[in-house]
């Protein structure tokens, strides 16, 4: 046993985390912000909560429309998370960038990215300040599913046993098999 710093002790404990991405518009301002935290918190009305700190651009995003998108990458999209999470929205129009195709959503405007694997339609109900993040607690108003599914991407550890596909820029992406 040692005594570790709290980044080297999470980088362990919480891996294999299936990533998802906050995808989120407003006034003709969009972006795509991927993220390790998220979790489902109520079974009636479906509920999930994000945590997302307010320096990013989908934080404001969010905040000003009250709805996102929550969409799963699939194993071949770790180079599209590792850049959409290395850059802001503030200056780049990710979606043009990766050249990816929006199809609509059915409750909400916010669009879905046809390339992901899975998807949520999500209305904000509520949120809370918890140090440098804010969660956002949201009504889950719909779901979609890639036919056929595929494999979640996942922020993974080497000591998972999962397959890495990407390593960059302190970050190891990988499916587990
Ligand atoms: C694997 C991964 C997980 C991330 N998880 C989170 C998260 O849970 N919350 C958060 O606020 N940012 C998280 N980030 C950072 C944002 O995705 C990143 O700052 C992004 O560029 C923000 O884009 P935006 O400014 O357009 O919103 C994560 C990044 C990566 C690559």
């Amino acid at each position: 046993m040692k005594s570790v710093q709290l980044n080297e002790f999470w980088r362990l404990a919480s891996r294999p985390e299936i990533i998802a991405w906050a995808v989120a518009q407003h006034e003709g301002r969009r972006s795509i912000c991927p993220l390790g935290w998220k979790m489902r918190t109520s079974f009636a009305p479906p509920m999930v909560a994000v945590s997302i700190a307010p320096k990013r651009f989908t934080h404001g995003l969010i905040a000003a429309s009250g709805e996102f998108v929550l969409s799963w990458p699939g194993e071949d999209q770790a180079e599209a998370t590792y850049f959409c999470g290395t850059h802001s929205g503030q200056n780049t129009d990710k979606f043009a960038e990766m050249g990816f195709t929006t199809l609509p959503a059915r409750h909400i405007q916010v669009p879905l990215i046809a390339e992901c694997a899975a998807h949520i339609e999500c209305r904000v109900r509520g949120r809370l300040e918890t140090g440098d993040h804010t969660i956002f607690a949201a009504e889950v108003l719909g779901a979609w599913i890639a036919e056929p599914p595929r494999r979640l991407l996942c922020s993974i550890h080497p000591s998972s046993g999962a397959e890495i596909l990407l390593q960059r820029g302190g970050y190891s992406f990988g499916v587990v098999r």
